[in-house]
């Protein structure tokens, strides 16, 4: 992913919160104030998508560890859009390991993109901690057993005659 698809992102996904506002510690900015959902929701949305992002990577299914990497890119660009107090500087240092997860995707390069995840997930730690949440403590999965309810693996496909 390039500087530029990453602005294409953050301006994408400005449009793409539907969900109905709620009391939060972090209010979203005014022009959200209508549509957009409580950090924590965003955040909970993250969490569920980084948790895939890794099974799907390890179990080297990279067109789903792709997909939930967009979504997980959309999840922090709508953090640093729609809530003024949440520093954008917080979420652009997150540029760099989504960037290198995204190589390591397309070359389908497993040791990089568990290298990438753990630089990314320190980045989320990071930004907790600089806004009095070091109590929410990200990690990779360290056990192999991926929640039940989705298949990871690449799915075979069909084969051509
Ligand atoms: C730019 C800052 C920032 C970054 C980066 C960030 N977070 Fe958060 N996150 C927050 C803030 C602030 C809260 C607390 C929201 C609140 O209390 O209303 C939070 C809360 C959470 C929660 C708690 C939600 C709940 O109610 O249980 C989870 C889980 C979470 N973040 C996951 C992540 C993950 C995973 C990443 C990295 C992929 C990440 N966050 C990156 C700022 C950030």
């Amino acid at each position: 992913m390039t500087l530029k698809k990453w602005c294409a992102v953050l301006a994408m996904s400005a449009g793409a919160v539907t969900s109905a506002i709620a009391q939060s510690d972090f209010p979203p900015s005014a022009s959200a104030k209508q549509e957009a959902p409580r950090l924590v929701e965003v955040m909970s949305m993250a969490q569920l998508e980084h948790l895939k992002l890794w099974y799907a990577g390890k179990a080297k299914n990279w067109d789903l560890a792709a997909y939930e990497l967009r979504q997980l890119t959309n999840s922090l660009a709508e953090a640093a859009i729609f809530y003024p107090a949440v520093p954008v500087s917080n979420v652009t240092t997150m540029k760099e390991p989504l960037l290198s997860i995204a190589d390591a995707i397309a070359a389908g390069d497993d040791r990089k993109f568990a290298a990438s995840m753990r630089v990314l997930t320190d980045g989320c730690n990071a930004c907790h901690a600089s806004m009095g949440r070091g109590f929410i403590a990200i990690a990779v999965p360290t056990s192999g057993q991926p929640p039940a309810n989705q298949i990871f693996p690449p799915l075979e496909k069909p084969r051509k005659k």
